[in-house]
């Protein structure tokens, strides 16, 4: 039998982290002792109160049985006490909060829930690759907006044409940013909730990175802006905060109808996060934030060897002030995919290209600083001898 797959798997490239994980292995395969600065996978263990949490959780046989839909009333009641410590934010737990099965599920399937197809997706050029996926699975139309480094990698909403913003229905948003790092202020977020309202549009914003971040810097959440409410989720994950990207454990809160909708569809599709991992981030949300302080300063001096050894190899960057990538223009004579192999073949380093997020991303690659100091360093040794 000649099995066909369904026509819109071949609308989409093999997920990037999938094909960066496939080059890796097939490197290491040949002996190479290869350095992955490729996904943002935290190397730092998950803090000990919440693997300690867990454990007492998996021992307890209420939590055998299917998960609430929605996440337990105690899983999300402790997201929006974390929103109104941290953003001063009031939630209502039981209408404006929803467990996801990790911020890339609650992304997938948002799309599913809001975008019919034909409809317009605003997709930030370059941005994180799942936000074109669900668009695409739904039959979304994308539409991409260029993240420009004169702009500050924030989108030029007023470049949006009207018939374009007349036909979205989603706009994603997502800083502190992947994978530029760039951070957006309230007054970004203000700009792009008012154009969402006056144009009708669903704003989705991805606030993975919040929480990672140096310099004094406090990355905003979009419901800071009170009218945000009235169109607007929010997309919060424990992965990065806590080292958690293996439990798959995130959030979804913000208004009543989306958040509600995001859950329907989630009815049909999965059955909620294990009981005991939620219980695991009721720990790590309700816990010490001693952790979080401790990693960001060890993100912040990785940052700093990164940025001023990138510099030094006269690759141009920024030294960001959130999350733990370096965005870096590649140097004269290079795309991003001609550096990004050189730099994996020669040097055994992986990187993830620029365009991989997109065309705007062509011209750049990513650094991830998810590895030790001395990784670190063994990585920009090896770049050195590649004479760039
Ligand atoms: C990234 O490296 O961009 C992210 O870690 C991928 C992900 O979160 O799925």
């Amino acid at each position: 039998m000649q099995i066909k797959t369904a026509s819109r798997l071949g609308l989409l490239p093999p997920y990037l982290f999938a094909e960066l994980d496939r080059l890796k292995k097939e490197i290491q395969k040949k002996g190479v002792d290869v350095i992955s600065l490729g996904i943002g996978d935290p190397d730092l263990p998950t803090p000990a109160h919440i693997v300690e949490a867990l454990k007492r959780a998996a021992d307890d046989p209420a939590n055998y049985r299917y998960p609430d839909y929605q996440g337990l009333d105690r899983f999300r009641s402790a997201a929006t006490d974390w929103y109104r410590r941290r953003f001063d934010v009031k939630l209502d737990p039981a209408r404006e909060a929803c467990a996801v099965i990790g911020s890339k599920e609650g992304i997938a399937n948002f799309a599913t829930a809001v975008v019919d197809p034909g409809d317009i997706v605003l997709i930030p050029d370059p941005g994180y690759p799942v936000y074109f996926s669900g668009c695409v699975f739904n039959g979304g139309e994308a539409y991409f907006m260029p993240l420009r480094k004169e702009n500050g990698f924030l989108p030029d909403l007023e470049a949006i044409p009207a018939e374009v913003a007349r036909r979205a229905r989603l706009m994603w948003l997502n800083y502190p940013n992947n994978p530029t790092a760039a951070t957006a202020e309230t007054g970004f977020l203000a700009d792009a909730v008012r154009f969402c309202l006056k144009n009708n549009i669903v704003l989705a914003h991805d606030l993975a990175y919040s929480e990672i971040a140096y310099d004094g810097y406090r990355a905003p959440s979009v419901f800071e802006v009170p009218e945000a409410r009235e169109c607007a989720i929010e997309f919060h994950s424990l992965s990065k905060t806590y080292s958690m990207t293996g439990w798959r454990i995130g959030f979804a809160v913000g208004n009543e109808t989306l958040v509600g909708a995001l859950g329907r569809v989630k009815t049909n599709m999965d059955s909620g996060p294990f009981q005991a991992v939620q219980e695991a981030a009721i720990a790590a949300l309700e816990g010490p934030e001693d952790s979080v302080r401790e990693y960001c300063a060890i993100y912040k001096q990785r940052r700093d060897l990164m940025v001023d050894a990138l510099q030094e190899l006269g690759l141009s960057c920024e030294r960001p002030r959130a999350t733990f990538y370096v965005w870096a223009a590649v140097p004269k004579g290079y795309s991003s995919a001609s550096l990004t192999e050189r730099v994996l073949k020669e040097a055994g380093v992986v990187i993830t290209p620029g365009s991989g997020f997109g065309k705007g991303g062509e011209g750049y690659v990513r650094f991830s600083l998810t590895v030790s100091s001395e990784r670190l360093k063994e990585a920009v040794q090896r770049l050195k001898a590649l004479r760039l």
